[in-house]
């Protein structure tokens, strides 16, 4: 039998909590609109495959990744279902995405004609999904003269367009541009028949500005975080983050802490090391600002965050013993720390906080 890991940094991702926000999202939506999970980015931090797995029991039958890399570790750990490709695939990415029936996105008509001579080679039908820039800046082919690449691209003989979606630039902030989006969008009726049409993620969701369709794409919902504040409360964050005091000393007043000695102890203190570091993802932003919760307190952070350990000031804790159980992200009711409040602390987003876990940081699934 393999030995217990010892845990010295740590997240557990709570599936129970998973699938809770999945039936929040679920009772968001008409009953026949499918939720395609995106577990893009190792989704976001928490473990694609174990992710999936617990979604397709919950009956997801469709996955969003960002890449063929992400989307065959997917396959290749036995993940059953559809897979969408969100990013723009690499030209010799399109043999495997056709052999592997992956569905690409597109944006124009050359790449179609690509896939298509691929699939053609193969003796295949590639499938993939147009997507439309409505506003976004970044994939898809522009809403005023998309139609023109859809009319040809709907003559290749080995490509078939299997869905049309288009993705919302502002929908947790600016409620006018989403619904533009959605109008310039709607100007597609005529290409959605017999198709899979989606437009929205989570702010779009819950914001409830927009329509559902056949299927919408949440992804930092699922993993307990609302893009927009007052949604919060119905979410569960899914993942803790924990480490553990390796090294306990008494400071002197006046001494300095961690590189470039930017925290000076004002009085006698107790300074606890933790193993966690930029290295594991820690933003060394929090240098001097952030905290983490010990016993259920809030320590600060004194001094620089270094590659591999962080400094806290544990004085105001009575006893703190070698080893001890810290929390960098979770906890709960007033004692808790999210990763928007980290996110909040360094100027970014709490997705950015997620997916920046390094993989030194071990993935413990809880399912029950
Ligand atoms: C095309 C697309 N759809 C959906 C999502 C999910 O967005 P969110 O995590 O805000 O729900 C993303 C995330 O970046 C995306 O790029």
């Amino acid at each position: 039998m393999k030995p217990k890991p010892i845990l010295r940094c740590w997240a557990e991702i709570d599936h129970r909590a998973l699938r809770d926000n999945l039936s929040f999202i679920r009772k968001q939506i008409p009953p026949t609109t499918e939720v395609m999970g995106m577990v893009k980015a190792n989704a976001y931090g928490h473990c694609s495959v174990a992710v999936a797995k617990t979604l397709r029991k919950e009956g997801v039958r469709w996955f969003g990744v960002a890449s063929l890399a992400e989307a065959l570790s997917l396959k290749e750990h036995g993940v059953q279902g559809k897979i969408l490709i969100l990013g723009a695939a690499l030209i010799e990415e399109y043999p495997q995405i056709i052999r592997h029936q992956l569905i690409a996105t597109i944006s124009n008509f050359q790449e179609g004609k690509r896939l298509n001579e691929i699939a053609k080679r193969q003796r295949l039908k590639g499938i993939v999904h147009f997507k439309i820039d409505t506003g976004m800046g970044r994939l898809g082919g522009w809403w005023e003269v998309a139609e023109q690449e859809l009319l040809q691209l709907s003559k290749l003989s080995h490509l078939e367009i299997g869905g049309i979606y288009t993705h919302f630039a502002s929908a947790d902030s600016d409620d006018a541009m989403t619904r533009e989006q959605i109008k310039r969008f709607l100007n597609y009726r005529s290409w959605f028949e017999k198709r899979m049409v989606h437009a929205s993620n989570s702010a779009g969701l819950l914001g409830k500005q927009s329509l559902s369709f056949d299927c919408i794409r949440p992804g930092i919902s699922l993993y307990g975080y609302a893009p927009l504040q007052k949604e919060q409360k119905h979410l569960k964050p899914v993942l803790s983050w924990k480490t553990r005091v390796t090294a306990i000393h008494r400071v002197k007043k006046g001494r300095t802490l961690s590189y470039g000695g930017t925290y000076r102890v004002t009085k006698d203190s107790m300074i606890a090391v933790l193993a966690v570091g930029y290295a594991d993802g820690y933003p060394r932003l929090l240098s001097n600002q952030g905290s983490v919760l010990i016993q259920g307190k809030r320590v600060p952070i004194r001094g620089r965050v270094t590659m591999d350990q962080i400094l806290v000031d544990v004085t105001s804790i009575g006893k703190v013993s070698l080893g001890e159980e810290v929390i960098l992200i979770g906890g709960s009711g007033k004692n808790q720390l999210l990763a928007s409040e980290l996110a909040e602390k360094t100027g970014t987003i709490s997705y950015e906080i997620l997916c920046g876990i390094s993989d030194r940081v071990l993935r413990i699934h809880r399912h029950a």
